[in-house]
């Protein structure tokens, strides 16, 4: 069975939570694409070098998910080069047999437009801030402009903006607990799945 669920949508929107439990649910593999991204920010030197060169040790480091990664990777991504670096691994995973979930910025719009199920999960600024803060701990301001900025980074660039694909079905999170979120993109996975792969 060939079946992609995209999941999109600006950081600590709970993405990664519901990508894990749809893959969970339904059986599929899931990649969380915005590792690849932070792994090539984190790495230094040419990006795009970093990009091409890019080994499972890279995607293994335990300091991948800190505001600083998450910052350096958002500069990364705007880099063309860099992103066309990860294109052929990303559309292999999402269309290898047996069926997969991506979760990222532009899975439906870019890295797999025939994607059989495609989710914009969002939520507000303050709520996503929040999140995130609960995780990273510090100064919650501080957590809030970099949200901010990465969402004004993501948005705004040239190649593959964060944006919803024209046919996303939209979970605002902003006031949803975890287990309504999980439900409610597993609701629309069941539905396609029950027409067939
Ligand atoms: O976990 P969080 O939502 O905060 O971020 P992430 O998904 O790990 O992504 C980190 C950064 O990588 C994002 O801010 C994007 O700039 C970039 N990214 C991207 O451009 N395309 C993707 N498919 C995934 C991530």
């Amino acid at each position: 069975m060939i079946f992609t669920v995209a999941i999109d949508g600006p950081a600590a929107a709970g993405k990664g939570t519901i990508s894990r439990a749809v893959a969970g649910r339904f059986g599929l593999r899931h990649l969380d694409t915005g590792l690849l991204y932070r792994a090539v920010g984190v790495k230094g030197g040419d990006p795009a070098q970093a990009a091409r060169q890019l080994t499972p040790e890279d995607l293994d480091r335990d300091d991948l998910r800190t505001l600083e990664a998450g910052q350096a990777a958002s500069r990364v991504a705007a880099i063309p080069e860099v992103r066309a670096a990860l294109v052929d691994f990303q559309r292999r995973f999402a269309r290898s047999e047996g069926g997969a979930v991506l979760d990222g910025r532009d899975i439906g719009t870019v890295i797999c437009p025939e994607a059989e199920v495609k989710l914009y999960v969002t939520a507000s600024a303050q709520v996503r801030a929040h999140r995130r803060w609960l995780e990273v701990g510090g100064d919650k301001a501080r957590v809030l402009a970099e949200v901010q900025d990465r969402d004004a980074r993501d948005m705004g660039r040239a190649d593959a903006p964060l944006r919803a694909a024209a046919e996303a079905v939209v979970i605002d999170t902003s006031e949803l607990g975890i287990d309504e979120a999980v439900a409610a993109a597993c609701a629309v996975v069941a539905g396609r799945l029950a027409k067939g792969p």
